[in-house]
């Protein structure tokens, strides 16, 4: 079973789509086989492993998939984006998106994605969709990473519910460690409902001593 990892912390800037997207990279060096999982609006993580050119092909496709729906022709048409995770039935069949860097592919979010931010008005027991849909391919990788976004909702959820190992990144000021203790809550409440989640530990990122007053 591949390891699923994600780095959320309740507070945006902290470093979680830059560490993501080096993790995914450096497990991609190590030669490991990597899925990348967007599941954050802002589509940062997509952009930075696709370039914007292949994220308008990706949207292209997708589009391709509900024109073919229509017209009953299933065949030869895939679920490319993030947001179909949050579906309790995928209506074709996931295909990630491979990178330049073999080994390494993505399901990733637009720039600014309204189908995942639509997502959130979704009720939240649909959170635990992802882990299912991811689980359908991962024998195909041996890590996947999964980007989060700040708020409290849906598919931040959706994300830790799908990652069994999290590391918490914070930068040493008030709000990012209030982003934190936020963050652990929440996962004292997942661990309430029986969801595994293995805190991995906090990892500080950003460090300035002029951050530090004494
Ligand atoms: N270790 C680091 N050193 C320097 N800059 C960093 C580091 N980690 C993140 N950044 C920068 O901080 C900003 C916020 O990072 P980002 O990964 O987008 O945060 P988040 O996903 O938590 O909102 C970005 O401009 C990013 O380049
Ligand atoms: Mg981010």
């Amino acid at each position: 079973m591949a390891m699923y990892l994600s780095l959320p912390n309740q507070k945006g800037g902290v470093g979680k789509t830059t560490l993501s997207l080096h993790l995914a990279w450096r497990c991609q060096e190590l030669g490991l086989r990597v899925l990348a999982v967007d599941l954050d609006p802002q589509g940062n993580f997509s952009e930075s492993l696709l370039g914007v050119d292949s994220l308008d092909m990706v949207e292209v496709e997708d589009n391709a998939l509900y024109e073919k729906l229509d017209q009953q022709q299933k065949e030869g048409v895939f679920c490319r984006r993030s947001y179909h995770l949050l579906n309790s039935e995928l209506p074709a069949p996931l295909k990630p998106v491979p990178t330049n860097y073999p080994g390494l592919d993505v399901i990733p979010s637009l720039i600014t994605d309204s189908s995942l931010q639509a997502v959130n008005k979704q009720p939240v027991d649909d959170a635990i969709y992802p882990k299912i849909h991811l689980q359908s391919i991962d024998h195909d990788y041996d890590v996947v990473v999964i980007d989060v976004p700040p708020q409290k909702d849906t598919l931040q959820l959706a994300g830790v519910i799908a990652s069994r190992k999290i590391v918490l990144p914070v930068v040493m000021s008030a709000y990012p460690m209030r982003g934190i203790r936020a963050m652990m809550d929440t996962i004292k409440e997942l661990k309430a409902i029986g969801v595994k989640v293995d805190l991995v530990g906090v990892l500080v990122n950003i460090y300035s001593l002029s951050l530090i007053h004494i």
